[in-house]
Order: structure tokens, then sequence, then C-alpha cells
């Protein structure tokens, strides 16, 4: 695992001069108290290569030993190329398969999912998955709904086979209907940039944010039983729950409905906020750093975001 979070710290405290918010309000309600911002010359790629190059050498490889690259974004440098394309250029690697996913907040975990087909086939013996987001572009920042939530930041995972363990059990899901929940409307075939979308303000994320909260605790829930139920696991078989980092909130309202202690859900929205398809891999990438994932421990990834879409993987480490 490899991770990348930009210099710059924008703290609740700074939203307060920005909208008309307050710390109290953000920590409550989200549990966020600060977030990573990039720098206007810093793009998606740019995150994504150096979350990479750690997560290379944590893995004491090179970009040489890499078989195939994912990226999960939904905030890419350009439309195309890819910017799994972007990052095989400016890593260095061979001319091996690259492509995005877009699936929002669940991009990493689908990542995760779709290399493991490759792997488990035989197909390919090493591949390089990135959750990466520059979500500080598409956020309005005059609209503190939204704008309190988001932050940018980039996870790196290096897979390959493994003789025993390694992912048990993988649910992946979509539902269609609810894409209105949260959306990104313009810039897109549908709506394609011009001068009343951009005053409209319709190149930012929206978001029914009550809605949303609603879905996301039963679906995380239902995505998490969905992976451990086939294996019989129970609450107490599974070692850590790395969620994706959306709101506090949700998280111990997942944990309480799957009758799993809250001490087993591993949080670090506090430092960064929601990345979208960044948190899930950061959090699995700290979490391995500070110690909380041993040999043997199981897993669970569980993340929902966009579209609407929802993943939950077993790992045992
Ligand atoms: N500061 C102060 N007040 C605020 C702020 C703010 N930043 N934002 C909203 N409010 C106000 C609202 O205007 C409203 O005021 P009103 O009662 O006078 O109308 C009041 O606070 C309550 O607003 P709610 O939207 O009901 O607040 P809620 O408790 O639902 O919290 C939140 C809002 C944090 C957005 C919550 O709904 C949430 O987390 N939803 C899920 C969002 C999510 O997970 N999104 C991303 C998932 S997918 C992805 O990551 C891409």
């Amino acid at each position: 695992m490899g991770s990348y979070l930009p210099e710059k710290v924008l703290t609740n405290a700074d939203l307060e001069r920005m909208v008309d918010t307050t710390d109290e309000w953000i920590v409550t309600r989200t549990g966020i108290r600060q977030r990573r911002i990039a720098r206007q010359d810093e793009t998606t790629s740019d995150m994504a290569v150096e979350a990479a190059r750690r997560a290379l050498e944590n893995a004491r490889m090179t970009p040489e030993d890499i078989d195939l690259i994912i990226v999960a974004t939904i905030t890419p440098d350009m439309f195309f190329p890819s910017t799994a394309c972007l990052v095989q250029h400016k890593l260095g690697a061979r001319h091996v398969p690259a492509f995005d996913i877009s699936v929002a907040c669940s991009g990493f975990i689908y990542g995760i999912a779709i290399a493991n087909q490759f792997i488990g086939s035989g197909t390919y013996r090493h591949a390089l998955v990135i959750g990466a987001e520059k979500l500080s572009t598409v956020t309005d920042w005059s609209d503190r709904s939204t704008c309190v939530l988001f932050g940018d930041g980039a996870g790196a995972a290096v897979l390959g086979e493994v003789k025993e363990g390694g992912i048990i059990s993988v649910n992946l899901g979509a539902d269609g209907s609810k894409g209105d929940l949260l959306n990104l409307p313009a810039g897109g075939s549908k709506m394609p940039a011009s001068k009343k979308t951009i005053d409209d303000k319709l190149h930012y994320i929206k978001m029914n944010g009550a809605e949303l909260f609603k879905h996301a605790v039963k679906i995380m829930a239902d995505a998490g039983l969905g992976a451990t139920n086939p294996l019989n696991l129970k609450a107490e078989d599974i070692d850590l729950i790395i969620p994706h980092q959306a709101n506090i909130r949700i998280l111990m309202a997942v944990a309480k409905r799957m009758g799993i202690g809250e001490d087993k859900i591993y949080l670090n929205i506090e430092k960064y906020g929601n990345m979208s398809a960044a948190s899930s891999a950061v959090a699995l990438c700290e979490a391995v750093k500070e110690g909380r994932i041993r040999k043997g421990n199981r897993i669970l990834l569980d993340a929902f975001g966009g579209g609407l879409t929802w993943g939950a993987i077993v790992i045992e480490w």
C-alpha cells in the first residue's frame, strides 16, 4: 500500500471564513476536522503516481513489475486519455493495460475486485490499483452543504498472488435509479460545458445529503453482510472494518446495524474528509502503517457512493 495527501490543510476554521458554518456543526454532523487540498498545478494523476511509487516501494517492486493499471476516479485529469494511461507514462511502467473506472466512492473496491479476477485467472501477476481524487475542483466552495465534506488525495495497492488467504469474498452492486441523489450534472454529453452551465454552477457536485444518508446506512450494512454471510463470518470474526469515510454518523450507524463494535471501525475521516475513491485506499494504507492490521487478520472493506454503487470485500491479510 502507499498513499499521498497534498500538503495544504483546510481546517473547519478556514471554512468558517468561507461559508456560513461552524467547526462545531461540521464536527458533530460529519466527524470531519480538516481536509487536504491539492495545489492548482497538482493533478489527480500526479497524486496517483506519488501514491503508486510509495506502494511499489513498500512492495519492493518497480514499475516494470506491474502488468495492469486501474485508476478509480471521478475527477480524472481530463475525459481522455484516461488517468491510468497518464499514470502509466509518468510512472515509467511498461505498455500494460491501463484504464479508469468511474464508480465514485466504491471505486477502489471495484478496482481491487477487477484486479483480483485477472490475478486469480492467472492472466496477470501484479496489478496496481489506485483510488485518486481532486474533489476540490468539483466542489462548490460557496455551498456549505457540500464543501465541508470533501478533500483530495490518493491511495494505491499492489496486488499479487498469495498462497493462502487474500481476497476471500467480494460483493459488488449498483442502483442506477438513485443516481440523482449525488451527481455532477454538466460537462458530459448530456450537458456540454457552456456559459449557462458555468453560470448555473452545474460543474460542481450536487447532493441530496439527507436522502443519501438514509440509503448509505442500509447499503453499507447490507453490502458488508453480503460479503461476510457467504463465508458464515460473524461480527466477532472480523478484526477491522475499513469503511468509505463519508460521515462518522453513517459509519457508527452501520456498525450498529451489523452488530460490530465501534472500536472495530477504522476512522481517519477527521483528517481528510471524504476523498471518494481515494478514501478506502488511504484508510487501508494508514491502517497497515499504524499496525492495526496483522497477518491473518480478517479485514472488511466496505463502501458506497454515487451511482449509487456499493462494494465490500473480505481480505484475509
Ligand atoms: N454548516 C451549518 N449548517 C449547515 C451546513 C453547514 N456546513 N450544511 C447544512 N446546514 C444546515 C442546513 O441548511 C439545515 O438547516 P435548516 O434546518 O435551517 O434547513 C441544517 O443544517 C440541517 O441540514 P441537513 O442536511 O438535514 O443536515 P444533516 O444532519 O443531514 O447533515 C450531511 C448533512 C452531513 C450532508 C449529511 O446529510 C450526510 O452526511 N449525508 C450523506 C452525505 C454523503 O455521504 N455524501 C457522499 C457519499 S458518496 C461520495 O462520497 C461521492
